[in-house]
């Protein structure tokens, strides 16, 4: 028997089982089953399926130059070498999707509209050959202005409509506000280009059988990239099956379809042979995506008492023309403080470097560098402690809207960290702390992440013999998701945790949200939970008890006075339920996001201005944590994220050309061991009962949004050097020093 069970969130979900944790797996840290696979080389990512046939491999030519006209493609030399195979020239690879939007292949088509664009794809019997002949491709230009900067393009910046919010939210009269106000803080924030840098490059392995392409990749979202694949390729998506088990990270670099799958795609159709393509890790820096670099405006007014009247968070981040997408970096604005006049805008300048598009908390990581380094401006223009200005202006429902928080424990976070850390919250004084040549500085920032929820469906099976499986095409990107849905398959069913098993990753299961916005383990859980009510009510059925009267343990159903074996209960036919959850009236009658605060303490050097962080806390309360592990592992991830954006992390292109100068993990720095000190994170324990049945919200972006801002704020404490412009490199410590004068 199938069936099919549907689950609309439109209300508050009451007690459920996984609040009464009866088989005690839900929540518990235990560790992901595919973990040794992994730790062994036994997990096979993208470029390491094993195809039956002859593997041909190609290899991209990309642009050296950042704004042109291609006049000619000349592959004869390349044809030429031993080995070479093919020459691919079809535009339709030139620009695949790097966004989870639309698709956008081809449309270039001869015009060169940033460094590193791919122009070809030579394909040979080996990936030596390919990479040797891809240097003898004669591609000829005609060199174009090309504007590579956003500081000089930011004149020329305009409104680019709304994308994943709208470009515009105001409400009241900002201006009037502010000037009004008796004290106010008017300050410009920049950060820079951000990459992904996830450990595994970008990989595709396409091939043909008839008209069915199959693709082994490494992607996020596998029901959008199958359409934007079909789409890009023109052909049905019927005909189309994306193969994605393992992910080795993706924090968005691989939200969308990128050039490789659809050059090997054309070359595999071609040759009739399977092709791989892999990016390098220069071409991973060049090729795919990044983020955009911001310019951020905070003006906040406020009474002399410190209550906010006026706020506004004013943006201009970057894009090429053809691209929508810009950076949401006012997201957090628009809902984490109070104050009557209020106005958040996005503007996009257009410039000739890579697409930019979502990485990790597009939006707050960058734009609460901003909200809160201004925050911790004004608590000492006022003279008042950092949470003490937070905590006046705690809105008591969404300030924008006037919607009821789902729930929202921003000021537990505070308090909780706080206690823990030692904080003491009074006024900022930089500057009083020193040990030897060592300058001590402490700070904290809030953390805010919208809850994002999406529909999505898992099919789960009982069997006989009383073991589940799950089965959706659900990503893991590093996240720990095979082990959460394990969980809450088990933690539903009765079952051990091992007696369930967890498929994912391939387009032909269920479909499924994908892994995204930080929407992944809500949304699939909650497509698992459905499924499972939908088994439960069929082993209640056949007891003759209602679902709610059955509690299901070790294997066994308990209710109607006795105990039966599941076994008993199947008699050697599975129930098959496919699940589906839907985001419904719940997500849109409350403001839903998940809050945290960041406490950190860094040591810079008296003399050379670099800065060690020494201590980092933070406290995140984020609705059930699913996996008390998986979730603590996710909150160090965006804890050295946050320290690489306050101290390291920048691409830097050449304003000439356009040049994405540092493209690989030498020269793109990003935190390495030596720079993470002991790291602390504490998880409030929450349930948010208008998110999702499993009262859960999202996590792995909410932990690296605001840390940067704790860490530049304890730079101020330690030195008196305020950072406006992300990251705090030691020049920039030193030239504070030399215009203002050294703290102590
Ligand atoms: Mo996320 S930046 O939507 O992977």
């Amino acid at each position: 028997m199938s069936n099919v069970h549907t689950f609309q969130m439109n209300e508050r979900v009451g007690e459920t089982r996984l609040d009464r944790d009866v088989q005690g797996v839900i929540g518990k840290g235990i560790d992901r089953f595919e973990g040794p696979l992994k730790v062994s080389g036994r997990a096979t990512y993208a470029y390491e399926h094993k195809l039956p046939g002859r593997v041909a491999y190609g290899f991209i030519v990309t642009s050296g130059v950042g704004s042109a006209k291609i006049v000619g493609i000349d592959p004869m030399r390349a044809l030429s070498k031993a080995g070479v195979l093919d020459v691919v020239i079809d535009d339709r690879a030139v620009r695949a999707a790097a966004d989870a939007g639309d698709p956008q292949p081809a449309r270039v088509g001869g015009e060169i509209t940033h460094f590193g664009q791919p122009i070809c794809l030579v394909v040979a019997e080996t990936f030596e050959a390919a990479r040797d002949a891809a240097k003898l491709v004669d591609v000829t230009s005609e060199a174009r202005a090309g504007l590579y900067d956003l500081q000089s393009e930011q004149a020329n910046a305009y409104d680019p409509g709304d994308g994943i919010m709208p470009s515009v939210i105001e409400k009241g009269d900002f201006d009037k506000a502010f000037a009004a106000s008796e004290v106010t803080l008017d300050a410009t924030y920049t950060t820079p280009s951000q990459s992904h840098s996830a450990m595994e490059p970008h990989a595709s392995i396409a091939s043909w059988e008839g008209e069915k392409l199959t693709l082994y990749g490494s992607y996020q979202l596998i029901q959008v990239n199958v359409g934007q694949l079909a789409k890009a390729l023109g052909v049905d998506k019927a005909n189309v099956e994306i193969v994605s088990p393992y992910i080795g990270g993706g924090f968005g670099g691989k939200l969308g379809i990128g050039p490789e799958a659809v050059y090997a795609a054309i070359a595999a159709k071609t040759l009739g042979r399977p092709v791989k393509v892999a990016l390098t890790r220069a071409q991973v820096y060049q090729t795919t995506s990044r983020r955009s670099d911001t310019i951020q405006r905070i003006r906040i007014g406020a009474s002399r008492e410190g209550v906010i009247e006026a706020i506004a968070h004013d943006t201009i981040t970057a894009n090429t023309k053809e691209d929508a997408f810009f950076e949401p970096a006012g997201i957090s604005t628009v809902f984490l403080y109070g104050g009557a006049n209020r106005q958040v805008t996005h503007k996009k300048a257009d410039v000739n470097v890579l697409l930019s598009s979502a990485m990790r908390a597009p939006g707050e990581a960058v734009g609460m560098l901003a909200l809160e380094n201004a925050m911790d401006e004004l608590a000492e223009q006022l003279g008042i402690g950092p949470i003490a200005l937070r905590k006046l202006n705690e809105p008591e429902v969404d300030p924008q809207e006037g919607l009821p928080f789902s729930s929202r424990m921003l000021i537990e976070c505070m308090d909780e960290g706080a206690a823990r850390f030692g904080w003491s919250d009074a006024p900022v004084k930089p500057g009083a702390k020193r040990e030897g040549e060592w300058l001590i500085g402490h700070g904290m920032s809030t953390a805010s992440r919208k809850n994002m929820l999406m529909k999505s469906s898992a099919r789960v099976t009982l069997s006989a013999e009383g073991t589940a499986h799950v089965e959706t095409d659900m990503t893991d990107i590093g996240t720990g998701t095979y082990t959460i849905l394990q969980q809450i398959a088990a933690e539903m069913l009765g079952l051990p945790a091992e007696k369930v098993t967890v498929e994912l990753g391939h387009s032909t299961l269920p479909p499924s949200a994908g892994s995204g916005g930080s929407w992944g383990a809500s949304s699939a859980g909650s497509s698992v939970y459905v499924a499972c009510e939908g088994i439960i009510e069929k082993i209640a059925e056949s007891l003759g008890v209602s679902p709610s009267d059955l509690t299901l343990k070790d294997g066994t159903a308990i209710g109607g006075n006795k105990q039966t074996a599941f076994a008993d209960i199947l008699k050697g036919e599975p129930i098959v339920v496919t699940g589906t959850f839907k985001p419904g009236k719940a997500y849109k009658e409350t403001h839903q996001a998940s809050y945290g605060a960041h406490f950190c303490e860094v040591r810079v050097n008296a003399v050379t201005g670099e800065t060690r962080v020494k201590r980092l806390l933070t406290v995140a309360a984020a609705g059930r944590i699913l996996n008390e592990k998986t979730a603590t592992s996710q909150c160090y991830g965006g804890q050295i994220f946050g320290i690489g954006s306050a101290l390291m992390e920048e691409l830097i292109i050449d304003p000439r050309t356009g040049l994405m100068v540092n493209h690989d993990l030498a020269e793109y720095h990003v935190p390495v061991n030596a720079d993470v000190p002991q790291l602390e994170v504490v998880l409030l324990p929450e349930r948010d009962t208008a998110a999702s049945p499993l009262a859960s919200k999202g996590i792995g972006e909410l932990a690296i949004s605001g840390v940067g801002a704790a860490i530049t704020n304890a730079i101020y404490d330690a030195t008196g050097v305020r950072v406006r412009d992300y990251p705090m490199t030691l020049d920039k410590v030193l030239a504070g020093w030399a215009t203002k004068g050294k703290a102590s």
